[in-house]
């Protein structure tokens, strides 16, 4: 079933240009770029921390910071939106130094870039700071972490520093011990499907509900990912259903893992392992093939008793094939458990007084 949404909802974020039904979308611009949002109150989620950055931009005193937490959920948006925030547009041109993973960032870099950067005059708006933003910072060289810390004290009256990373513990102590750290956690389903479909109704793209559904299933709170697939299905197809997004997402189909456990649940081992050699012969390695088992299993409605033995087995084989052993045989090993266990509750509803040895 089609829902094609006709009007744009009232917290729809202004998008930079304007664009027409699908068939004259303009592909150039990815919809990552396209949809950054340039406020902070425009980011989704993670109110508690955006909030912080809100009131620093308020308050126009900003510590030096680290933004850690995983990949797509907005931390490079965030400064950005801050720095903006916090110096004006013409400001943000030039009171703004951004150094990510791309750009050379060794020793050198911040004996010389960063020192002139911060000692160079600039107009800024009253009492505000110099911004430097060191993005994927936990790909920095730790003699270059070294050199940034006394960098960092000394120029403290005219230049602040903000940094992003993916995991804070990457970034050395004494850093660390300067900043203030802000933590992102993944976005929740709601918040990417609101998302999502604010960028259908602007980009006019008809989609099903279920469509929405398997983009968000496939990309686990990171807001990239869910519009990368958005728009790699609508390129592809036009029209943003379950089917579609699994071909452009390859990964192994979720209802297929769902027949899995249902015949599992049953204790029809033969069926289960012959449905999973379907998938196996389609190409998927075995660590998509697990990965989607659990993300299945975990949302799944099985009784709770069932899915937790279920998760117990899932875990130890999702061990073993990131040990390395990921043959065909540790799959089929992990459906014979389950299948067991499925066998042994009776494959009934609710059922508590099954073994799980
Ligand atoms: N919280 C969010 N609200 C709205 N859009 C978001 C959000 N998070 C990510 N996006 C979208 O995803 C894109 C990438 O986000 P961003 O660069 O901020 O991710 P990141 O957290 O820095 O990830 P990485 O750790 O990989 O650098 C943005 O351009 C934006 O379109
Ligand atoms: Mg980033």
């Amino acid at each position: 079933m089609s829902a094609m949404v006709e009007s744009a909802p009232p917290t729809a974020p202004a998008p930079p240009t304007k664009s027409g039904p699908s068939k004259n979308v303009n592909y150039e611009k990815p919809w990552v770029e396209k949809y950054r949002p340039n406020k902070l109150s425009s980011i989704v989620g993670n109110s508690e921390t955006v909030g912080r950055l809100s009131a620093i931009a308020v308050d126009g005193n900003m510590p030096n910071l680290i933004l850690s937490g995983p990949p797509g959920t907005g931390k490079t948006t965030s400064v950005h939106a801050l720095a903006r925030e916090l110096l004006g547009e013409e400001g943000y041109k030039n009171g703004t130094l951004e150094l990510n993973a791309s750009d050379a960032r060794g020793i050198d870099v911040v004996r010389n870039k960063i020192k002139m950067f911060a000692m160079a005059k600039v107009s800024l708006p009253a009492n505000r700071h110099k911004v430097i933003i060191l993005d994927e910072c936990d790909s920095m060289t730790t003699a270059a972490q070294q050199a940034l810390r006394r960098t960092m004290e000394i120029y403290s009256s005219t230049t602040r520093f903000a940094l992003a990373c993916n995991v804070s513990s990457k970034v050395i102590e004494p850093i660390q011990s300067r900043c203030a750290i802000l933590r992102y956690s993944r976005l929740s389903d709601e918040q990417v499907l609101i998302r999502l479909k604010e960028i259908c109704t602007f980009e006019k793209v008809s989609f099903t509900p279920d469509g929405l559904e398997a983009i968000i299933f496939t990309a686990e709170g990171d807001m990239r990912n869910a519009l990368n697939n958005l728009q790699a299905t609508v390129s592809g197809f036009g029209f943003v259903n379950q089917a579609n997004v699994f071909k452009v997402c390859d990964q192994p189909h979720p209802t297929v893992v769902r027949d899995i456990l249902e015949l599992c649940k049953l204790g029809d081992t033969r069926k289960a392992v012959e449905t999973l050699e379907k998938l196996t012969n389609s190409g998927y390695s075995s660590s998509d093939v697990i990965g989607t088992i659990f993300k299945v299993t975990k949302n799944s409605a099985l009784p709770e008793s069932l899915k937790l033995a279920f998760l117990r087995e899932i875990g130890f084989a999702h061990m073993r094939i990131a040990e390395g052993s990921d043959s065909f045989l540790q799959l089929a090993g992990l459906v014979g458990r389950m299948a067991r266990i499925g066998k042994e509750a009776g494959g009934e509803e609710g059922e508590n007084d099954m073994k799980t040895d």
